[in-house]
C-alpha cells in the first residue's frame, strides 16, 4: 500500500451502480440460502408466529404450497421443525413414523421432488419437560439422548428427508447418527451439524414458534458459553472427526468473529444459522419505522457472507429472494 493520495482515490469505483457491482468482494446469491418451516398437525392450519412477522405454523397440506413457493423463488432447501401432538419425556413423537416431521417431509418431497428437506435432529420440540435430551435425575442425560437422536435421524431419512442437522449439542450426536445412518443403508445422507450452538437469548422467538423453552432451568449445561471462540473450533474439529460434512455456526450475527476464524480453518462447508431473534428485532424495529427492513436485511445477509459462510438458514430467506430478482 504505497500508493497515496492524491493519485489513490477509493471513490472511484463507488461512483457508479455498475462500478460497485462489478467490485464487490461478496455477493448473496439466492442459492445460499436454507428456509426453515415448522410443521403442525391439521389439515389447511396457517398459524402466525407472533414475534416473527411472516414466518407460520403449517399443517402439511399448507407445508406442500409453501414449498412449491420456495422452490420457484429459487431457494434450494428448507430445515423442518416440528410441532408434536403430545409431549412426554423422552420425546417420543420425533422418532414417529408416523409423526409429524415425518408427515411433512412426505408432504414437502411429494409437492416439490427437486427442494432439498433438511431436518433439524432434536429432543426439545418433544419432551415435556423442553429439554434437548433425556433426563437422569434431572439432568440432561448425554449418552442415552444418543440413541433416541440417532432413531429420529434415521426416522426422517426413511420418510424422505435429504439431509438430517442435529442440534442437540450432545458430545458424539454425529458419529452416533453417522453409525445409525450407514447401518440403516444411508451412508450417502449428509449430516449437517450444528457444531458451535452458543446458549443464546437470540433463540427466544423460536421457541414461541416451536414451543420448544425448557421448562426448568436452561440450556447451558449443553449449549456453548458465548465467551469462547476457540472452543467452536474444537466443537467443529470433532464433528468433523465424527462424519459432519456440512459445519454451522449458530447464532450468526453476534457470532461472525467465530464463522471467519472456522472459514480460515476448515475447507468444509460452513452454514450460519441466522436466527429467530436476529429476524424478529429487525422486523420490530422495520415495523416501528426505525430502519428500512429491506435494506437492512440484505445488509446482514451480506456481512454473514462476507464472514465466510457457504450456506445461510434464515426467515429472510424468501423476501431476500424476491429482493434478489429484482436486483437488490
Ligand atoms: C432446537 C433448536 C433451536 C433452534 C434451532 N434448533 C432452539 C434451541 O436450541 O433452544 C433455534 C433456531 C432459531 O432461534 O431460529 N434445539
Ligand atoms: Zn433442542
Amino acid at each position: 500500500m504505497t500508493s497515496r493520495f492524491p493519485l489513490t482515490r477509493l471513490r472511484r469505483l463507488r461512483e457508479s451502480q455498475a462500478l460497485r457491482r462489478m467490485s464487490a468482494e461478496t455477493s448473496v446469491s439466492v442459492s445460499d440460502f436454507v428456509y426453515p418451516l415448522f410443521a403442525t398437525h391439521g389439515r389447511g392450519v396457517r398459524e402466525p408466529v407472533e414475534p416473527m412477522p411472516g414466518v407460520y405454523q403449517m399443517s402439511p397440506d399448507q407445508l406442500a404450497e409453501e414449498s412449491m413457493e420456495v422452490s420457484e423463488l429459487g431457494i434450494p432447501a428448507v430445515l423442518l421443525f416440528g410441532l408434536p401432538a403430545s409431549k412426554d419425556a423422552v420425546g417420543s413423537e420425533a422418532y414417529d413414523p408416523e409423526g409429524i416431521v415425518q408427515q411433512a417431509i412426505q408432504s414437502i418431497k411429494q409437492a416439490a421432488p427437486g427442494l432439498a428437506v433438511m431436518t433439524d435432529v432434536c429432543l426439545c420440540e418433544y419432551t415435556d419437560h423442553g429439554h434437548c435430551g433425556v433426563l437422569t435425575g434431572g439432568r440432561v442425560d448425554n449418552d442415552a439422548t444418543l440413541e433416541l437422536l440417532a432413531r429420529t435421524a434415521v426416522s426422517h431419512v426413511e420418510a424422505g428427508a435429504d439431509v438430517v442437522a442435529p442440534s442437540a449439542m450432545m458430545d458424539g450426536q454425529v458419529g452416533a447418527i453417522r453409525r445409525a445412518l450407514d447401518s440403516a443403508g444411508r451412508s450417502d445422507t449428509p449430516i449437517m451439524a450444528y457444531s458451535a450452538k452458543y446458549a443464546s437469548a437470540f433463540f427466544g422467538p423460536f421457541r414461541v414458534a416451536a414451543d420448544s423453552a425448557p421448562q426448568f432451568g436452561d440450556r447451558r449445561g449443553y449449549q456453548m458459553d458465548p465467551a469462547n471462540a476457540r472452543q467452536a473450533l474444537h466443537e467443529m474439529e470433532l464433528d468433523l472427526q465424527e462424519g459432519a460434512d456440512i459445519l454451522m455456526v449458530k447464532p450468526a450475527l453476534a457470532y461472525l468473529d467465530v464463522m471467519a476464524r472456522a472459514r480460515r480453518r476448515f475447507t468444509q462447508p460452513i452454514a450460519a444459522y441466522n436466527v429467530s431473534g436476529e429476524y424478529s428485532m429487525l422486523k420490530a424495529a422495520a415495523a416501528n419505522g426505525w430502519l428500512d427492513g429491506d435494506a437492512a436485511a440484505m445488509e446482514a445477509l451480506t456481512a454473514i457472507k462476507r464472514a465466510g459462510a457457504d450456506i445461510v438458514i434464515t426467515y429472510h430467506a424468501k423476501e431476500a429472494a424476491r429482493l434478489l430478482a429484482n436486483g437488490r
